[in-house]
Order: C-alpha cells, then sequence, then structure tokens
C-alpha cells in the first residue's frame, strides 16, 4: 500500500498548498546563495503543513541534490562534524549543485551534549550549499544562538478550506465519492495539519466507494471503542500478549492509559489484595514514566506498559463475571493535567523570585498570567525572559 501523503506530495513549489510566500523566500535564498544575509533558513511550524515536503519540491524543481540530515542521527558534536562537515564540503555525486536539509533540529532535544547544536553552526560558517533547517519549535532557548545564524520562516497551519480542498482533489484522483460535510469534517479535526488530515482520508475511504459524514461520525466513536476493548482485555482477560498488540493500536498515550486503568480498577476488582496489587503495578510503572519524563530513557516505556497493562490483568484471581460500563477518567486527567502545569509554575516561580524580587505567591497571581499572554503574542520576548529568569547555560 502507498501513502497518499507519499503518493501527493508536493513535486514543485507551486505545488505546496498555503505557503507560497515561503516557497518563494526559500527561492530566493537558494539561488541567490552564498550572496545572501544570513547563510542558513531555520523553517518553523507545527507539524504536516510542508516543511520537509517544501524542501524537496524546491529542490526537485531546482534540480537540486538534497542531502538530508535528520538531527536524531547526529548524535554528537563529532557526528555533526563527520557527517554534515564532509556534506557542506564535497562537491555533489552528480556534479549538480547540493541542498542540505536539517530536517528536525528539536530531534537533538535531549541528546546530552549542546554541541550537537553548536557544530550546525559551525558547519553554517562553512558551507558551499544552502543549509535549510526545520524546528516544530524554533523559540526553545536551547536554539538561541542558531536562529543568529537563520532567517526564520513560519509554516502557519493550513487553513480548512485549503485542506478541504486538497482532501477532494485526492478523492477525485482516487476515484472516491464524498460528501462535502464528511471533508469538512475531516479538516476540522485536523488542526491545520495537512498531512494527518490526508492520512485520516486514506484510513477512512478503504473499502468504500463513498465518503458520508456517518462514516467519519462513527470513526470517532470507533476511536473510543478501542480503548474500551483493551480495558476489557486486561480486566476480564488473562492472555498478556493480546493485551499488549491490542494498546498498540490504542492512540492514547501511555500516561492517559494508565488514568483509564486506574479510573476504571475498582468497579472490576472487588477483593482487597487484587485492588492493593494492581495499584502497586500502577505505581511503579508510574515511576518509570516518571523517569523518562526527567531523563529521557524512552527505553523504559516498554516496562512502564507492560507493568501497568500485564500487572493491573494479572492481579485479579478471577474476572468479574459482570459488565461494567467503563468510565472516562475526566476528572483525573484534567486534574493531572493542570497539577504538571502548576508544578511547573511553581519550579520557575521559585527560580524568578531572586531574579524578580517578589515572592512565589505574587508572582503565581500577577506574573505569570501575563506571562502566559506574552508568549501567544511574542514568543521570542517570553523565551527572552525565561531566559533571564533560568539561563540554560
Ligand atoms: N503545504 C502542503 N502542501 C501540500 N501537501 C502538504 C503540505 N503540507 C503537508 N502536505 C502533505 O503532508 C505530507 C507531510 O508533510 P511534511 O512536509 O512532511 O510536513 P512537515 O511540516 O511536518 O515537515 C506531505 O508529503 C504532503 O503529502
Ligand atoms: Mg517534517
Amino acid at each position: 500500500m502507498e501513502y497518499w501523503t507519499h503518493k501527493y506530495t508536493p513535486k514543485k513549489a507551486t505545488d505546496v498548498i498555503g505557503q507560497f510566500e515561503n516557497l518563494k523566500k526559500m527561492y530566493i535564498f537558494v539561488s541567490q546563495f552564498p550572496r545572501v544575509r544570513k547563510r542558513a533558513i531555520l523553517m518553523h511550524g507545527g507539524s504536516g503543513v510542508g516543511k520537509t515536503s517544501g524542501a524537496y519540491a524546491l529542490a526537485n524543481e531546482l534540480n537540486l541534490e538534497l542531502v538530508e540530515l535528520n538531527a536524531s542521527d547526529l548524535r554528537n558534536e563529532q557526528a555533526v562534524i563527520d557527517v554534515l562537515g564532509s556534506a557542506a564540503k564535497q562537491a555533489s555525486l552528480f556534479g549538480n549543485k547540493k541542498l542540505i536539509l536539517v530536517d528536525e533540529i528539536d530531534g537533538m532535544y535531549g541528546v546530552k551534549d549542546r554541541g550537537g547544536v553548536g557544530a550546525v553552526i559551525d558547519v553554517i560558517k562553512e558551507s558551499k550549499y544552502p543549509i535549510i533547517i526545520t524546528a516544530n519549535n524554533a523559540f526553545q532557548s536551547k536554539l538561541k544562538t542558531l536562529r543568529k545564524y537563520c532567517d526564520l520562516i513560519e509554516f502557519k497551519p493550513i487553513p480548512d478550506m485549503m485542506i478541504i480542498s486538497r482532501l477532494k482533489q485526492i478523492c477525485e484522483a482516487e476515484g472516491i465519492a464524498y460528501d462535502e460535510a464528511a471533508l469538512r469534517k475531516l479538516a476540522g479535526s485536523a488542526d491545520g495539519d495537512l498531512r494527518s488530515a490526508i492520512n485520516d482520508l486514506q484510513i477512512m475511504s478503504e473499502g468504500r466507494s463513498k465518503l458520508t459524514l456517518e462514516d467519519i461520525k462513527l470513526w470517532g466513536r470507533e476511536r473510543e471503542e478501542n480503548i474500551m476493548n483493551l480495558l476489557k482485555l486486561v480486566y476480564k482477560s488473562f492472555d498478556a500478549d493480546l493485551v499488549l498488540t491490542t494498546s498498540n493500536y490504542v492512540s492514547d498515550d501511555i500516561s492517559n492509559l494508565l488514568l483509564w486503568l486506574d479510573e476504571n480498577l475498582e468497579n472490576e476488582y472487588s477483593k482487597k489484595d487484587e485492588i492493593s496489587y494492581a495499584y502497586n503495578m500502577l505505581a511503579e510503572a508510574d515511576r518509570f514514566l516518571a523517569r523518562i519524563r526527567l531523563r529521557q530513557h524512552w527505553r523504559f516505556l516498554i516496562y512502564a506498559r507492560i507493568l501497568s497493562l500485564v500487572g493491573v490483568q494479572q492481579a485479579k484471581n478471577t474476572p468479574n463475571p459482570k459488565f461494567v460500563s467503563y468510565k472516562y477518567p475526566g476528572v483525573l486527567l484534567s486534574i493531572f493535567q493542570r497539577a504538571a502545569k502548576r508544578k511547573k509554575m511553581q519550579v520557575i516561580s521559585e527560580l524568578a523570585t531572586q531574579k524578580l524580587h517578589s515572592s512565589v505567591d505574587r508572582l503565581t497571581k500577577d506574573f505569570w498570567p501575563y506571562f502566559d499572554f506574552i508568549q501567544q503574542r511574542n514568543p521570542e520576548y517570553a523565551e527572552g525572559l525565561l531566559e533571564y529568569i533560568e539561563p540554560v547555560d
């Protein structure tokens, strides 16, 4: 099966929807290089809006050899110098010009030495070829110095109208009939992310010759049902493999799964020893999640999955034969999210009291609400403030 995102990816600059000005800037940058003000471009914006495919489309149209370096491959300073350094200096294999793409430099996040970004900067200074960098968030402090060497180009979310018309084109090319309303609904839930809109469209149209609004609505419910099935397998069965495989099809992330398991536990299990065993397993899983958040030890993820899902599953002696209707952990979920936010504010406030000569209480009331506002309107300034309060180095 070919992914439609791939099949319908832009082939030339004008195929890139909703980013005309951006592609024009990139075109000018690439064709005037090295007579340019900044020697690199930093394209930033949410996912699925045409950053990576825009760079490819441009290279394709201008017949440039695109050398892509995924930042997560570039583990440290030496690796960057080895890979990027040689790519930037060597002549192209086929004699045509090169365009270097460092995709998702935020992927360097969590890499322990900050040298990775520094090395990219060194390469920018010397590169014989234009460099385009992409990032989801260009305003994190880690990228502060890099920003000075780059022209920033913002890729905005794609307006719904444009997503809809793209979905229509694809439906027509694939011979799928559609209700307008169905496409509108798909576009609306994509939040400006064209990639996910196209992916959703492909999943939805599989085995259908017509797409109706009813299909799309049902589909939203199917997603919810997924998690209900998983809960049923956890509480009512003993098949650990099945539970783990099924959990792969559930889109909720693991910390949400923990909340679901927690919320519904006492409706399914009634014996004390079962309940206490299950809670212990959830607590263990949660400790692994904390370690992951703290140290980015992603390989712990599988432990958190096994401990929570299989742990709760095996806690019972016999399954509860009664039907239980599972509850959405709504209240828990929002408390959990707010608590996480408060905690972060508290930590920063404590640092800020020293810099801003004010109490934590005052800051919480008088400063953070405005800071939120500033962050929305002027992210660069907000980042500067944070940097002042909590220098990274
Ligand atoms: N602006 C766009 N114009 C046309 N297609 C797009 C656009 N943005 C995303 N797409 C579709 O989504 C896919 C992924 O987009 P991509 O450029 O990789 O997004 P990102 O901004 O995350 O780098 C593309 O291959 C294409 O099919
Ligand atoms: Mg990308």
